[in-house]
């Protein structure tokens, strides 16, 4: 029996649709500067959850751009990881990799500003060291990333909450290993409880192939709540679905 869960609805939600994908890398950058301003004034620092996966590899190129390379406070930022493949993380696969090459390198973001899920380690150890690290970054106070950015599987997935996988049941820890059968395979992932507390999330979706997930949620068909994005709707904070037209195509 699929997991349900809840969904409570979020402060605002918005749904933007923007022509393809250069304009979602565009449209991204500048959701992530605004939040990164808005984190710098109200708390001095920016902690923000990256996706994994391919989409937002482009984002994170736009970011080391002008001019959003220079209108960042870098010193400033304090990256996390949504999700990672239990891998190395120099493998091909690792999202650490992908963002490292896409963000950090081009950007010089020393490793002391990147709290890396730790793929190559045991993945119950490693998601309890994960969750310990965020415990101790926010030190003592309730854990609230500003920004979290997301992908969406055409299963409905997001960061590595998989359809009918365990993790979707977790409600006391922030981060936890998740096996997913269809890939027979770990992952390490953070939970519906560290989404949800998020002040501001964003899904980043491109492509046709993404339409019918997509849809399946905005639109509430039946069977949505079965599909893991659908639970992600932060309380107390905002969320932003943006689609580059193709993806929209079935909304
Ligand atoms: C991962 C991601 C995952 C991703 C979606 C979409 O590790 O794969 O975190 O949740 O966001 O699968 O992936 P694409 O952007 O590659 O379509």
């Amino acid at each position: 029996m699929p997991t349900k869960f809840p969904s409570p609805a979020p402060a605002t939600f918005e749904i933007h649709v923007v022509p393809d994908a250069s304009a979602l890398a565009e449209a991204g950058a500048l959701e992530f500067t605004r939040a990164a301003k808005d984190a710098f004034e109200g708390r001095g620092i920016f902690h923000v959850v990256l996706a994994g996966g391919s989409t937002p590899r482009a984002l994170y190129a736009r970011l080391t751009r002008p001019p959003f390379r220079g209108s960042i406070r870098w010193d400033r930022v304090r990256f996390f990881f949504g999700d990672e493949r239990c891998v190395p993380p120099d493998h091909e696969r690792s999202n650490y990799r992908m963002a490292r090459e896409a963000l950090f390198d081009p950007l010089q973001i020393p490793a002391a500003r990147v709290l890396r899920m730790k793929g190559e380690a045991d993945p119950i150890r490693a998601a309890r060291d994960y969750e310990a690290a965020i415990r101790r970054r926010f030190a003592g106070h309730r854990a609230r990333f500003d920004f979290i950015l997301l992908g969406l599987g055409e299963d409905g997935h997001t960061a590595s909450l998989f359809p009918s996988t365990a993790a979707l049941s977790e409600r006391r820890r922030l981060a936890a290993a998740n096996e997913v059968p269809k890939f027979s395979e770990w992952r390490l992932t953070l939970t519906f409880r560290a989404l949800n507390a998020a002040r501001r999330v964003v899904f980043l979706v491109s492509g046709p192939e993404k339409a019918s997930a997509a849809a399946k949620i905005l639109k509430k068909q039946r069977g949505y709540a079965d599909l893991p994005a659908a639970g992600v709707a932060p309380s107390r904070g905002t969320l932003l679905w943006l689609l580059d037209e193709a993806a929209a195509s079935k909304l």
